[in-house]
């Protein structure tokens, strides 16, 4: 039997060609490991994920949801109600609360701030300069943005990130976890949880127009949001709005680092393809490269069955260079429409943060290329990152 392991460390530089052998070979797989299966083809991927009624989000109806270490992200979460990690009607009211913050309308509010810092970030480099895109841009920009989102003070923004970094280890599977990653992970959310109860205390009395103060007037009024919930919530916030973005712009770069072709195209209308491009650096390259949804009953996919308790993990990336649902899949398109991607998910989960993270990228590219026109990579050997769910680069040194 073909085995195929697309969380092997090996696959971190290149992981599509062992994504299209599944799509062909195995579109629905059962693994070795806990009776799970894995989905690689775009339609199968999208039917699970619009599937609420019989597939979970929830780690407490897993069948060894007993067996999950208790540092592990499924054991950290039985713990409390995390809107990535629940169903109806706990999801609902979770979303419900934090929506408001990312209506189209708040996150445009956003943007003159967040083009003025991308171009901030890369005001010391000049004509010539060799630049490292993730130190420079790509982390601090997402941080700085989901700092002040959730209105932690200026002076506290590094140590913030600082705690981003350990807390993305979190969402792997157990199997590529050491204890270090644990222990670092858990000290984070220790020091996490430790400054926003102080932060938390001192906006109660003073609440702003932010994420924060909406928050805790939902938990003050106590049926809607306990304070654990409250925690829990901000975690997932800083996560999810700060690596995968932060993902977003270093894969997207080093696509267009790679495309000459398609930089340049991009360098000759930066405003008229920012939007595109984007989606298309999100669908090339996925920053969430899959995410797993539980059996609540047996279910048949795809003439396999999925047993009540067993895991269906959804390869996003996989789907996102299925021929099936895109015409050259594994060319970049800078002008791809429609472009039915699923970096963001689908379904009732569909990434909430999904057009704040789109606007990051589309002041982020242009100011790049403002200032490489000739982008261009430095270094010969990529270092990724040694996430699996998260696809991003350690470093990226570019110049032109
Ligand atoms: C390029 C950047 C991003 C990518 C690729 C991304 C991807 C995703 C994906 C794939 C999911 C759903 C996973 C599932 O269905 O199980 C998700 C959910 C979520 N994302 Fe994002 N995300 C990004 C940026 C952000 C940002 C900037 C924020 C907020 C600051 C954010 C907040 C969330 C939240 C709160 C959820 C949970 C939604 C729910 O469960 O209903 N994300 N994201």
């Amino acid at each position: 039997m073909t085995v195929y392991n697309p969380f092997n460390p090996a696959n971190t530089k290149d992981p599509y060609p062992v994504y299209k052998q599944m799509r062909e070979e195995a579109p629905v797989w059962a693994g070795p490991l806990f009776g799970e299966v894995f989905v690689s083809r775009h339609a199968d991927c999208v039917a699970i994920l619009r599937d609420a009624e019989r597939f979970s989000s929830d780690p407490s109806n897993l069948i060894r949801a007993e067996e999950l270490s208790p540092q592990s992200i499924g054991g950290v979460f039985l713990s409390g109600k995390v809107m990535l990690f629940s169903d109806p009607p706990d999801h609902s009211r979770l979303r419900r609360l934090a929506q408001h913050a990312f209506s189209p309308s708040a996150i445009e509010g956003w943007r003159p701030r967040v083009r003025a810092l991308a171009t901030d970030l890369l005001a010391e480099y000049g004509p010539g300069d060799e630049c490292e895109v993730m130190d420079a841009l790509a982390r601090p920009l997402p941080v700085v943005v989901i700092a002040e989102l959730l209105g932690v003070p200026v002076s506290d923004h590094e140590k913030f990130a600082s705690w981003s970094t350990p807390l993305a280890r979190m969402i792997d599977p157990d199997t590529n976890m050491v204890e270090s990653d644990y222990n670092a992970a858990m000290l984070a959310a220790m020091e996490f949880v430790g400054y926003f109860n102080g932060l938390i205390e001192e906006r109660r009395g003073s609440p702003r127009d932010d994420v924060l103060s909406a928050l805790i007037a939902a938990e003050e009024e106590g049926d809607r949001l306990t304070h654990d919930e409250l925690l829990i919530n901000l975690i997932l916030l800083l996560i999810a709005g700060h690596e995968t973005t932060s993902n977003l712009i270093g894969n997207g770069a080093l696509a267009l680092c790679e495309d000459p072709v398609a930089r340049d195209q991009f360098v000759a209308d930066p405003d008229g393809l920012a939007r595109t491009a984007v989606d298309e650096f999100l669908r090339y390259d996925s920053p969430v490269q899959f995410t797993a949804r539980t059996a609540k009953v047996d279910v048949d996919v795809h003439g396999v069955t999925l047993e009540k308790g067993r895991q269906a993990l959804v390869m996003l990336a996989g789907a996102n260079r299925d021929p099936a649902a895109f015409e050259n899949p594994d060319q970049l398109n800078l002008t791809r429409t429609p472009n039915n991607h699923l970096a963001f998910s689908n379904g009732i989960h569909f990434c909430l943060g999904a057009m704040l993270a789109r606007m990051e990228g589309q002041e982020a590219f242009p100011a790049l290329l403002k200032k490489f026109p000739n982008l261009a990579r430095v270094n010969d050997e990529l270092v990724y990152r040694p996430n699996m769910t998260l696809r991003g680069l350690a470093e990226l040194q570019v110049t032109g």
